[in-house]
């Protein structure tokens, strides 16, 4: 299969992508009909929701909701955006969960927030730096937007927003917002810092400036670089250096199924010029694929191992951080069940450490994803023991599965409601933007063709996996191999329970990392 998978580093400079869509690569007619499906209620959701008030101008926030009249609205958000909790939900369970960080010292000199604003918030006597030793301030900043280009007519923020956890008797929604700030050059006047006792007008201002900037870095950095094209390189080194029958390649099989032709399908459309990043984020394409370059210049594939993405945020252990954080709670325990399957994989193909190590098709597979003129992925060395082995293989299948799923099937319940995420502000609202009511929110938001756009691409991306984690097209030949799968299917039966019981009590439901809705690949 090496001559038909061959590395195109042009397309989208200075990645490393799949050339074309070799024929082994094509997806079967059941994926090509689900999407088919699925395209043709959108078109009948943008055609009615345009022929029922052609020419009326948004006069409402609740105009928005209207935009729905085929494809379901989504309720939960519709109804509780406005909400601080709601806001602070979002950096934990939301379709962004992988912004918020512990602040473990000072907060960044040009975020000049005091012991006042915090204490407005936390109550008489609290102070930055007590809170921040008790492990109780997170920090939203998106430096990574600084200086991005924004599209025609469009803006695009910096902010920095600060969060405090606060004890309740229940602590499920315990985080709250403190303090925004839009730009990140400290101004008091040009560029204040907002909280929630400025006006109601103001406040909501400031918060739809941070959720504009993380759609921004949600679909720039964590969905198309952290998971799209982050992980095509594997699947094309797959092809090139494994055979057909190596275990290993046929366990990732499982986990690239449809990624080459679905990343190939995005590359024509999605940031193609004139496609939807062009039309509808803020930085239109050329900002959206410097944010991208900005990503991939400081991830790797070491540092995406979930615990430690987590760990590198200082948010990896409830002790010592946000004691519920569903999508780090619900990812742990997929994690663990991946990990041990894996583990049970490769024991039964690697007897020892030196079994690796004389796998010369393993050694070509990492050397040549990660070579300059190979997939150009950062941090991937090869594997030299079976636990390494096991490291490598857990978050190929977690980052195709699992995380691609919390970041992609959320893009239908948070980023369709175009109020509660803009994929862009449509207004220079600076300096110090001053709301006086909806009017001028609604001046910010995206109008009705660059709404309706948001939800059509949205809804298309969020479309219903076809596959189940753990459920295969074919069961593994060797029975060994498939007795560790069905293992790995029962303690996936586990977690649903788990994490069904952690929803009864959660402030909103957050199902994503629910190993029953959970595809095996980047197929959307
Ligand atoms: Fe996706």
């Amino acid at each position: 299969m090496r001559r038909a998978f061959r590395w195109d580093v042009t397309s989208v400079p200075p990645l490393a992508v799949c050339a074309g869509v070799p024929h082994e690569a094509v997806p079967g007619p059941r994926f090509v009909a689900a999407r088919a499906r699925r395209g043709a209620e959108i078109a009948a959701n943008a055609g009615h929701a345009v022929l029922d008030d052609v020419s009326r101008p948004f006069d409402s926030i609740r105009d928005y909701e209207r935009l729905f009249p085929v494809l379901g609205a989504p309720t939960a958000i519709i109804q509780s955006h406005t909400r601080d909790d709601v806001f602070a939900w979002q950096r934990i369970a939301g379709t962004n969960p992988m912004m918020i960080r512990r602040v473990d010292g000072a907060l960044p000199e040009d975020f000049p927030v005091t012991d006042a604003h915090l204490a407005a918030i936390a109550g008489t006597g609290a102070t930055l730096s007590r809170a921040a030793a008790e492990h109780r301030l997170y920090l939203l900043d998106y430096e990574i937007l600084d200086g991005i280009p924004h599209g025609a007519q469009r803006y695009l923020p910096a902010p920095y927003a600060l969060f405090h956890l606060a004890d309740t008797h229940t602590g499920h929604h315990a985080l709250r917002p403190v303090a925004i700030q839009i730009e990140r050059r400290a101004h008091p006047r040009e560029n204040p810092i907002y909280t929630p006792g400025s006006a109601p007008a103001d406040w909501a201002v400031a918060k739809l400036m941070v959720q504009v900037a993380d759609m921004n870095v949600h679909e720039m950095a964590l969905h198309l670089w952290g998971c799209h094209f982050a992980m095509e390189p594997f699947a094309v080194g797959r092809a090139r250096t494994l055979a057909p029958e190596h275990p290993i390649g046929i366990l990732l099989d499982n986990h690239f199924d449809a990624l080459i032709a679905n990343n190939d399908l995005g590359r024509r459309t999605l940031i193609a010029e004139g496609g939807p990043v062009d039309r509808y984020l803020g930085g239109a394409l050329e900002g959206s694929l410097e944010i991208l370059g900005r990503a991939r210049a400081t991830w790797t594939f070491s540092g995406a191992s979930f615990p430690r993405e987590l760990a590198s945020r200082g948010v990896a252990d409830p002790d010592t951080s946000i004691p519920n954080y569903p999508f780090r709670d619900d990812g742990l325990r997929v994690w663990s069940a991946i990990e041990a399957y894996v583990r049970g994989y490769v024991a039964v193909y690697y007897d020892g450490d030196a079994n690796v190590v004389a796998d010369p098709e393993l050694a070509a597979f990492a050397t040549e994803v990660a070579a300059e003129d190979g997939g150009r992925i950062a941090g991937l060395e090869v594997p030299r023991t079976r636990e390494e082995l096991v490291a490598m293989l857990a978050t190929l299948v977690f980052v195709n599965g699992p995380l691609h799923n919390a970041i992609n099937a959320t893009q239908g319940d948070f980023m369709t409601f175009v109020p509660n995420m803009p994929a862009a502000v449509w207004r220079n609202p600076m300096p110090a933007p001053r709301g006086s009511g909806e009017r001028d929110l609604l001046a910010l938001l995206p109008g009705k063709d660059a709404s309706l756009g948001q939800i059509s691409t949205l809804s298309f991306l969020a479309s219903k996996p076809l596959a189940r984690l753990g459920y295969y097209r074919q069961p593994y030949r060797d029975p060994a191999a498939e007795s560790v799968a069905a293992r790995f299917r029962a303690s996936l039966a586990a977690i649903d329970k788990q994490i069904d019981r952690a929803n009864e009590t959660r402030l909103l439901r957050y199902d994503d990392l629910t190993p029953r809705v959970i595809p095996n690949s980047i197929d959307m």
